[in-house]
């Protein structure tokens, strides 16, 4: 899918999470390609020199670095990155995420709970607490969550990743709705399944049995600049009036 709007966000400056893959790569190259001025960061040192490189490609304005979201110095030193740089954030786009091996509540071990809790959602809680008070000030600012149909129906994934999903739900409609006054928007996109690097592998496949309903009742999978497309959109001017949208991009699976 190549619809680039080359001025849509122009001098914006858009932090973007787990940028060295899948649906963070797109985001942000995508975001670069509009004319914003883009900072991603991954955890994963490997993927962060090939993000600056493809940022480089795109003759984009761009930055890419190594941060941990799921810790408080990792996002210090991430927004800190944006804010030494461009002066704010006008855009935060909540990305990274990590799945639980599809693990049902009664197997599920208290590492993979506390990682999948840490990184899909207390790091985007963070963040956003991080970036409120700039935008609230300015009257501006758009934050888009990727969330998942584990977001908003219970037989996708593993218990950690559905709650913590729905929690990335809840932030979403809380921050909407307190700071809808104030210029801030928050939306959340729910992929269905996506071409990506995400370790999908469930520890035991027995556990897939319970799933299997709903997993073999998706529709396609999709590409992910299918996602990084709907992001944009959501923290671009046309969606001026959408806040506090949880918006499937499944390909229908939750149509169903
Ligand atoms: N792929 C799918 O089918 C699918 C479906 C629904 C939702 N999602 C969601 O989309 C988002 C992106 O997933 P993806 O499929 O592109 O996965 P991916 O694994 O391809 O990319 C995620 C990136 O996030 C990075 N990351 C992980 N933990 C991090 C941390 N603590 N700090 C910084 N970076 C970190 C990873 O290193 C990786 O590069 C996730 O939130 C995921 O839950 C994916």
């Amino acid at each position: 899918m190549d619809a680039i709007d080359r001025g849509r966000h122009a001098g914006a400056v858009v932090l973007v999470t787990g940028g060295g893959s899948g649906i963070g790569l797109a985001t942000a190259l995508r975001f670069a390609r509009e004319g914003a001025h883009v900072v991603a960061c991954d955890i994963d040192e490997t993927r962060t020199g090939a993000l600056e490189a493809a940022f480089r490609e795109a003759g984009a304005d761009g930055v890419a670095m190594v941060a941990d979201i799921s810790t408080q110095a990792g996002v210090d030193a991430f927004v800190a990155a944006a804010v030494d740089r461009y002066g704010r954030v006008d855009v935060l786009a909540n990305v990274a995420g990590v799945m639980d091996a599809f693990l049902p509540a009664h197997a599920v071990d208290d590492a993979t709970w506390r990682r999948v809790m840490s990184v899909n959602i207390d790091g985007p809680m963070m963040l956003t607490r991080a970036v409120l008070p700039g935008m609230v000030e300015r009257k501006a600012g758009a934050i888009v969550n990727v969330a998942s149909v584990g977001g908003i129906r219970g037989g996708a994934a593993g218990a950690a990743y559905t709650a913590s999903k729905h929690a990335l739900v809840g932030l979403t409609r809380s921050v909407a709705w307190y700071y809808a006054l104030d210029g801030v928007r928050c939306n959340a996109v729910c992929p269905g399944g996506v071409r990506t690097g995400i370790d999908s592998a469930p520890r035991d496949p027995a556990h897939l049995t319970g799933l299997a309903p709903i997993h073999q009742a998706g529709r396609r999978f999709a590409e992910p600049d299918e996602i990084a497309s709907m992001i944009s959109w959501l923290a671009s001017v046309e969606a001026v009036n959408v806040n506090g949208a949880v918006i499937p991009t499944d390909g229908g699976w939750t149509a169903g």
